[in-house]
């Protein structure tokens, strides 16, 4: 008779990267390690078209009407929208207590961002600002969409294992809903590091797809998923951010993650392009106090603290 070895996971020993084909099993993953992948083939093969319809904009030479003072614009504390670009190693405008409280108050990489909810269209069709790249507005309202509604059912299916948070209720009363942010890393630091770890700020991140590997996470019991295989084109990666710790005092902890380039040690370098959705949920001011005198319970472990510096 052959007995199978079950090998344990330990902190230096990664589980293998299978993705769930139900909602039923991402629920169940998400909950058991803090993350999943998800098979779903739609927003992953939308991914092509988004970004060959985003680096034109990235080179638009009138770029800069596209930018946003969103703080003046929607004065409501809305996270910065529409096209912005950041230069590695400059100090942040406007760094989060968040941010401070780790030590990322200086910009990762040089790269272009945009930033999508549901409100922009509004504001870029009134600046005439839509017809110069429809294409682009079209494919990336879609994607969002699509996202939306994606973490809407995978919250019902939370709520079914853990009951008395009101998940998918959170979504619709959350101030700023959802975000899509598309990202054009340009890779040509001195670092491979081009994103340093850190927990997200929402409640559930759906990774859509990178063109290129080097995404690692620490799962719930802190064990290094080195590669979360984010170039897939049937799948999506999703985890939690710090508002699902808010939400359930501690029951579940936001996902540490970074990104390391692997073409660096190739000389051979290209721009790394990612879409990722950010699904906020409300948080009561009495979850947002107890965060804020449990957050020394978010203190990393050395190996992840350490990971990929
Ligand atoms: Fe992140």
């Amino acid at each position: 008779m052959v007995t199978a070895t079950v090998l344990k996971p330990t902190k230096f020993q990664p589980l293998e990267v299978v993705d769930a084909k139900t909602l039923d099993e991402a629920a169940e993953n998400l909950l058991k390690r803090g993350w999943t992948r998800l098979t779903c083939p739609t927003m992953p093969q939308r991914f092509e078209r988004v970004i060959s319809a985003f680096v034109p904009l990235t080179e638009d030479p009138n770029r800069d009407e596209y930018k946003i003072d969103a703080r003046r614009e929607f004065a409501d504390g809305q996270s910065e929208l529409g096209l912005l670009e950041t230069t590695r190693g400059k100090l942040k405008s406007k760094p989060r207590p968040d941010e401070i409280a780790e030590g990322r108050v200086r910009e990762d990489e040089t790269k272009y961002k945009f930033q999508f909810n549901n409100r922009l269209p509004g504001y870029y069709s009134r600046k005439g600002l839509i017809e110069r790249h429809v294409s682009f507005f079209s494919e990336v309202a879609q994607l969002h969409g699509e996202a939306l509604l994606l973490g809407l059912e995978v919250a019902e299916k939370l709520d079914q294992e853990m009951p008395n948070y009101g998940f998918l209720e959170r979504m619709f009363t959350g101030e700023h809903g959802a975000m899509t942010r598309l990202l054009r890393y340009m890779c040509d630091g001195e670092q491979p590091g081009i994103a340093q770890r850190h927990r997200d700020r929402d409640f559930l991140t759906i990774h859509v797809r990178s063109d290129r590997p080097g995404l690692w996470l620490a799962d719930k019991n802190d064990v290094i998923v080195p590669d979360a295989c984010e170039t897939r084109t049937n799948s999506v990666l999703m985890f939690f951010g710090r508002k699902a710790w808010e939400i359930t005092h501690g029951k579940i902890r936001g996902i540490v993650h970074g990104v390391t380039d692997t073409t660096f040690k190739d000389k051979l370098r290209f721009p790394r392009h990612t879409i990722v959705t950010f699904l906020h949920a409300a948080v009561s001011a009495e979850e947002d106090a107890w965060g804020k005198t449990h957050v020394h319970e978010l203190n990393l472990l050395p190996h992840v603290d350490k990971y990929g510096l």
